[in-house]
């Protein structure tokens, strides 16, 4: 079977197993079977024949996905913000969406320090600290799991001197004051749990759930910020796409000002930054 052969018939029973963008996802796996940078020089090598050997783990793979397993789980890599980070059962898979966030903060002005709580793979701290190099950049996760992971991708960016990652409660063990604090915390309620997708269920439960009306801990990070905030600090939240009002309203409580909720490309008030003091 040539690549083209194959890459068809693996659209083809991913689609039949009910995956979503089969071809996509078969370019993707077959690429990183034969080792190539990107799916798109396979387009170079269509009629080019397959040996068993090629085609024994792409079936694996195949399969794997048929089954469930997210994409960027068997792939072990996700890009983000144009940089290529580790990503497996550890964190939450990084979103599309969260890159908007950090384009948010880049693009709120100057900050010197700034701290990313519910850092998980580190994307957000990472990317953040690779796009403003004169920048003091913690990250802090309740989960060493998720630290751990956080940390191969501070060396893989040569940044493990400079990030600072910690095990905290939210802000129970982190240094303070900062310019800015940045957060995609859990905020799924718990009764939509159930509708959630396969692929979810393949991300921590400890990156999703925001107990009963999903903002358990959003909510408390809102009371907690201020005392960590240098004056005028910002905090800038990823929240789910009704808790944009809530949400607000939280920050008036707590006497933030700027209160500011931005949509995402799907034009879902999918963020909201603030400032205090
Ligand atoms: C939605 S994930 C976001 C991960 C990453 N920042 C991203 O955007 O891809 C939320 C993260 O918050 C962490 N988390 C949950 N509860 C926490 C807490 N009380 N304190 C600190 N981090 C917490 C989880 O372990 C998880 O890594």
């Amino acid at each position: 079977m040539t690549v083209l052969e194959v890459l068809t018939a693996a659209t083809d029973y991913l689609g039949k197993q009910g995956v979503e963008s089969p071809r996509l996802n078969a370019e993707h796996l077959l690429a990183h079977v034969l080792g190539k940078k990107n799916r798109i020089e396979l387009y170079l090598e269509f009629e080019r024949p397959l040996g068993e050997t090629e085609r024994a783990p792409l079936r694996d793979l195949v399969r794997q996905r048929a089954d469930g397993r997210p994409l960027q789980h068997l792939l072990g890599t996700v890009e983000f913000l144009g940089f290529t980070f580790a990503t497996d059962a550890r964190a939450l898979i990084p979103r599309p969406e969260t890159e908007q966030l950090v384009e948010l903060v880049l693009a709120s002005g100057d900050f010197e320090r700034v701290l990313d709580v519910g850092t998980g793979s580190g994307v957000i701290a990472l990317s953040l600290a690779l796009k403003r190099p004169q920048s003091a950049v913690t990250g802090c996760d309740i989960s060493p799991e998720a630290l751990a992971l956080a940390s191969e991708n501070a060396t893989r960016h040569e940044l493990a001197g400079r990030v600072q990652l910690i095990e905290s409660d939210l802000l129970a063990n982190t240094p303070g004051p900062v310019d800015v604090i940045v957060a995609n915390l859990p905020y799924i309620p718990e009764a939509e749990f159930k509708d959630l997708s396969r692929e979810v269920g393949h991300d921590p439960v400890l990156a999703l759930a925001g107990g009963a009306d999903g903002l358990d801990l959003i909510r408390h990070l809102v009371a907690v910020a201020p005392a960590a905030l240098s004056p005028g600090g910002l905090l800038a939240l990823e929240i789910g796409h009704d808790q944009a009002a809530r949400v607000c309203e939280l920050l008036q409580a707590n006497n933030y000002r700027d209160i500011s909720p931005r949509r995402d490309y799907q034009n879902i008030e999918r963020f909201i930054i603030a400032r205090h003091g």
